[in-house]
Parts: C-alpha cells; structure tokens; sequence
C-alpha cells in the first residue's frame, strides 16, 4: 500500500467500482470519471497486464480521457471505462460467463455508467451483455447502414487525418501519402481500407501476425516490423493500439511530421506532448481524433440520428481539430494543452450552470 492507494488517491474522478471474478480469476475495473455533462460513458476493455494494478491505471487514465473527449465532442455525457483485467484472453463459456457477471455489475450502477465496445470487446460481446442490461451500447441494433461504432470511429480518425495534413502541409489530400497504422484492430484496420480508398501508400503494422498477414494480402500494405514502427519515415504516424506508444525518448527518432491516430493515450507522460511540438512533429490529440465512436454509439442508438447527420458530425472531428491546433498557436501551448482546455472550458461551463454530479441521469440530447 501503495502503489494501489497511490493511483486511486491521484486521480481526480468520482468513483471507481471493483470486482474481483474468483471463476476467471479477472480483475474487473470501473473507472467512473465524470457525470458533469451527462452520466458517464465508456467503452469496455479486455485485456491481459502485468499486474491489476497496470489495468487499474488503465481504466483511471482511459476514464479520464473519455471525459474530455465527450465534453470536445459536444455529447451531454460524462466519462469513464471498464477494463477486465483478464489472465488471459477468454473464450467460449468463461468469456461468457465473465461477460454477465460484469453486465450485472454495471447494472448495479443504475445507468451511472453507460459503456460499449473497446479493446477485444466486440458485436456478439455488446448483444450478450444488452440481454441483461439497458445500459450497452453497440450491438446489432446499433449498425447504421452497415456502420459500426469502430467503423465511425476510423471515418472520424480519417477526417482527423485529412485536418493534420491540411495544417502541416496547406492541402489535405492522401494520394501518395505515406500513412503508418499501428494496431489493425476493429478501428486501425477498418481505417487502412479508408487510407486505400483515398490513394494513400499504406504501411501497417500488427503485434498479431497473422491479423497483419491477412490485411497485407487483402489490401497489399507494405508490412512493417512492430520493432520499427516509430524510426519508419512516413508523413502520419496513426497509432489505433494500445496507449503509451510514444514517450518522450521517442521523439528524437520518430520519423514522422504528424502523429495522428485512434488509440486512446499514445503518449507515455504528458511531457511528450511538449517535446513532440519542440520537435516540429503535430500532435493530434487523440480523444479529438477517436470521438467518432461515441458521436456514432450516442447519436444512433440514444438520440436516433439519421445517417447524414452521423456523418457530418464525423466530418467536424476535422473542423475541432483545426481549431485545436489554431488556438494552440494563438496561445503558444502544446496541442494537447489546447484540446485540454477546450474541454476544460466545456466542463466548467457544465459546472456554473449546477449540471454537475448527476450520477444516474438520462441522456439528454441538447443539455451539454
Ligand atoms: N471505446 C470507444 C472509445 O474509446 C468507443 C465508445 C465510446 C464505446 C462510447 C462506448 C461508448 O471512444
């Protein structure tokens, strides 16, 4: 004791609720961050750490970051995020098993917390969970014209993209653009098909070999060694993985103008913000870049939002992230201190007006 109390007692969110799975032997995580704007919102994450305690620091952090990415997004609702810490990566009867205990759990919670996909959580994952719970977002009723929420989020993230090259180099079009994705995930991969849509040269990388095989086959993207991932030139550097992919003894060697993806946290300290701008590299702050899965979840299966609307919402990723960078210049911050006050400014204002705290409200479209 600890570096447990020491996580819990340095994070500024609300509450966080624990459960140990004896029959899986998982370390379940929410991570309730803000009800400020609306009750909090996250996706839920499965994956395998080093220790609870890596999951738990996980779920405060990616809790955190879900909030301003609501707030920048304009959605009335908060932040948060669960994560299963599992022993490893579950199929079949435990997968399931461990799956309605945790939706149990979150009903619990008594829509306080509202939560969807993320990392190894998937379509047939979300419509298991809805049998039990009101409070599950992205199952089969939620695909819009074939449209999942990973699918929203790689057309925001594209968006995101085109804003960055925009910026840095006065036009945004991909033909010929070098554009490294790591992680070919539901977003990452869902992404590098957009990239060679548009014209881009696609180089992709994957911890999963055989994921990366696959889409080098299917697509023929150039395959990059995970080892080399940031030290390969490129003009976008998208990371659509894991977190703390980039930390500030990166920055002398990585070999690209622009980082510019979905993962949520890619950056390992919040220095590295600053020494990426020192070093001339844009930053795109990636709870602006990856909105577009909640724009979708909340905008399709709570407030009924028609197709176009989706995606002109998806579109604006873009325009918010051109103002990020512009105010960033204007006050001579980092872009992730721009993007955090953004937020910060959405969320105080959310607070004078007496909106905070509303653990357990609906959603409301048009309250934040
Ligand atoms: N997990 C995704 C994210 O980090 C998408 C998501 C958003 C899922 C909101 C559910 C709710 O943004």
């Amino acid at each position: 004791m600890d570096a447990f109390t020491d996580a819990l007692q340095g994070w500024d969110g609300e509450q966080v609720t624990c459960r140990f799975d004896r029959p899986t032997g998982t370390w379940i995580f929410i991570a309730s961050h803000s009800t400020a704007l609306g009750p909090a919102c996250g996706g839920t994450r499965m994956r395998t750490y080093p220790r609870p305690l890596d999951g738990l620091t996980d779920a405060l952090a990616l809790g955190a970051a879900m909030t301003r990415k609501m707030a920048v997004a304009g959605l009335p609702c908060g932040g948060g995020k669960a994560v299963l810490a599992v022993p490893e990566l579950l199929q079949g009867a435990a997968r399931e098993g461990l799956l309605e205990r945790y939706v149990d759990l979150v009903e619990s919670l008594r829509g306080g917390f509202l939560t969807g996909p993320d990392m190894n959580i998937g379509a047939a994952d979300l419509d298991l969970m809805a049998a039990r719970s009101e409070h599950v977002f992205g199952t089969g009723a939620g695909v819009q014209e074939g449209r999942t929420i990973s699918d929203a989020t790689a057309i925001g993230t594209l968006a995101a993209i085109r804003a960055c090259l925009r910026h840095r180099f006065g036009g945004d079009a991909l033909r010929d653009r070098r554009v490294l994705v790591q992680g070919l995930g539901g977003v990452g991969g869902e992404l590098v098909g957009l990239l060679v849509a548009a014209g881009a040269r696609v180089l992709v990388s994957d911890v999963d070999a055989t994921r990366q095989a696959e889409l080098v086959g299917r697509l023929g993207v150039e395959p990059i060694d995970a080892a080399d991932v940031l030290t390969t030139p490129c003009d976008v550097f998208a990371p659509c993985a894991i977190g703390g992919v980039i930390g500030p003894e990166d920055v002398a060697t990585l070999a690209a103008p622009i980082v510019c993806g979905s993962a949520n946290n890619p950056l390992r300290t919040a220095e590295t913000a600053d020494a990426l701008g020192a070093a001339g590299i844009l930053f795109a702050p990636d709870y602006v870049v990856n909105g577009g899965g909640a724009l979708h979840a909340i905008g399709v299966e709570t407030f009924g939002w028609s197709s176009s609307l989706v995606l002109e919402r998806l579109e604006a990723i873009g325009d918010t992230l051109l103002e990020v960078f512009r105010l960033a210049d204007a006050h001579g911050v980092s872009t992730a201190a721009a993007a955090e006050r953004l937020a910060g400014e959405r969320l105080a204002a959310a607070r004078s007006t007496g909106a905070a705290g509303r653990h357990g409200a609906t959603l409301v479209e048009g309250t934040a």
